[in-house]
């Protein structure tokens, strides 16, 4: 039987060219690249191709996202894996530690957490690497002079916006809300806070599924985007009042709380697609004394019955809900491979030297875009 690994590996047409590729280039050879990055079933395909290319890979994943599986295909496939899944902060650093121990010349980080902590014990050897997040981005410039090595930062390349934050966000957060919920989008209001690249995506993908959409959205050129694009454009309180399905997509904070709870639809469906659990103030809307009772389930949807009768359903807790509820898939295969891709060029352009020490936190090389967009077409085709 093809395992979901195997499916996965099998579909990522870029990385498995790469990987091709590196079989041969070796641009990685006799170098260690240590790993903080989610271990899921895409991953593996990415920490394999740079094995591929001669490297000793030192993995680690993030706080409470590896999967079994994954660690096992990995360990199984000559990748060093240090720790296991853990929601302990504190062991989740020893982890990180752990890599860093190696001493790798190359580090993939997400979200900054192995370039922070590279930076309390430093060694020569350290040529540069990646990092996947505009979050990891923000935490490191603050280091820019300590590091003065090629950080390339993954996320702040068009391709991963356009193909990743909007088209895949968007049709993974439709696909969780029906396979969580099994309910239906047609003829539904959905209300999707937040007109950037992840709302954008949201709000089609629910229109393309029958349902009318509308968006709030402080900023009033996105405003005006939205509405060119032929969604509503109402005040807050008007949307939440007409709301069947609410989508929060900011980054921001306590974008929903318990002083909303007045305005929302009996029945209303709450979720989240940012990156932080805060978007929803699940706690704060929880603990009101308007909440007569809780229940938890099925997987996924947690269900307020108010103390006037209305029933309000919290999807995945608040948290990203393209993650979330029974059997999450994450982004699409083709996204992830096109992130990946990008992930693996900027790496092999780093071992080679083609980045240079000013290039510290510098978006992805133009040149870099275009050969993954042109690789991309052509193997997809
Ligand atoms: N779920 C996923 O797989 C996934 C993938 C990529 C990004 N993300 C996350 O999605 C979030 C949005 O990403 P983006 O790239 O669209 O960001 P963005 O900054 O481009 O857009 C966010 C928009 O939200 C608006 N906004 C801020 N506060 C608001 C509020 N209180 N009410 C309504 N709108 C508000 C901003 O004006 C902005 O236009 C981030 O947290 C990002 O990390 C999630």
């Amino acid at each position: 039987m093809t395992s979901r690994i195997d499916w996965v590996r099998g579909n990522c047409r870029l990385l498995r060219a790469i990987a091709e590729e590196f079989a041969a280039t070796q641009p990685f050879r006799g170098q260690t690249i240590g790993t903080g990055i989610h271990l899921e079933p895409k991953t593996v395909a990415l920490l394999l191709t740079l094995k591929e290319g001669g490297a000793r890979v030192v993995s680690t994943g993030n706080l409470n996202s590896t999967q079994p599986e994954a660690v096992e295909y990995l360990r199984a496939n000559g990748v060093d894996v240090v720790g296991d899944r853990t929601t302990d902060e504190r062991e989740h650093d020893r982890h990180l530690r752990g890599v860093l121990g190696t001493q790798p010349h190359l580090i993939l980080d997400n979200g900054g957490d192995l370039f922070a902590r590279y930076l309390e014990n430093p060694y020569e050897r350290l040529l540069g690497g990646t990092e996947e997040t505009t979050s990891g981005r923000m935490r490191l410039s603050k280091l820019r002079s300590e590091l003065a090595r090629p950080i390339l930062v993954v996320n702040d390349s068009p391709i991963k916006q356009f193909a990743e934050n909007r088209h895949a966000v968007g049709q993974s957060v439709l696909e969780s809300f029906l396979r969580i919920t099994n309910r239906a989008t047609n003829g539904r209001n959905v209300l999707v806070f937040g007109y950037g690249s992840v709302g954008k995506g949201i709000a089609a993908s629910f229109r393309n599924a029958f349902a009318t959409v509308a968006v709030v959205e402080p900023d009033p050129v996105l405003r005006l985007e939205a509405s060119l694009d032929g969604f509503q454009v109402p005040d807050r309180a008007t949307g939440l009042r007409s709301a069947d399905i609410v989508v929060t997509a900011t980054g921001a904070e306590r974008v929903l709380t318990e002083a909303d709870i007045e305005l929302l639809k009996d029945r209303v469906i709450l979720m989240n697609a940012g990156h932080f659990p805060a978007e929803i103030a699940a706690d704060r809307i929880v603990a009101d004394p308007r909440v007569a009772r809780r229940n938890d389930g099925p997987e996924g949807i947690t269900t307020l019955v108010m103390t006037d009768g209305r029933e309000i359903h919290l999807l995945a807790g608040g948290h990203m809900v393209n993650l979330g509820g029974p059997r999450p898939l994450g982004n699409s295969i083709e996204s992830m491979d096109l992130g990946f891709a990008l992930q693996a060029r900027c790496l092999e352009a780093v071992a080679r030297g083609r980045a240079g020490h000013e290039d510290v936190l510098v978006p992805v090389p133009s040149s870099i875009n275009a050969m993954v967009a042109e690789a991309f077409l052509e193997l997809y085709r």
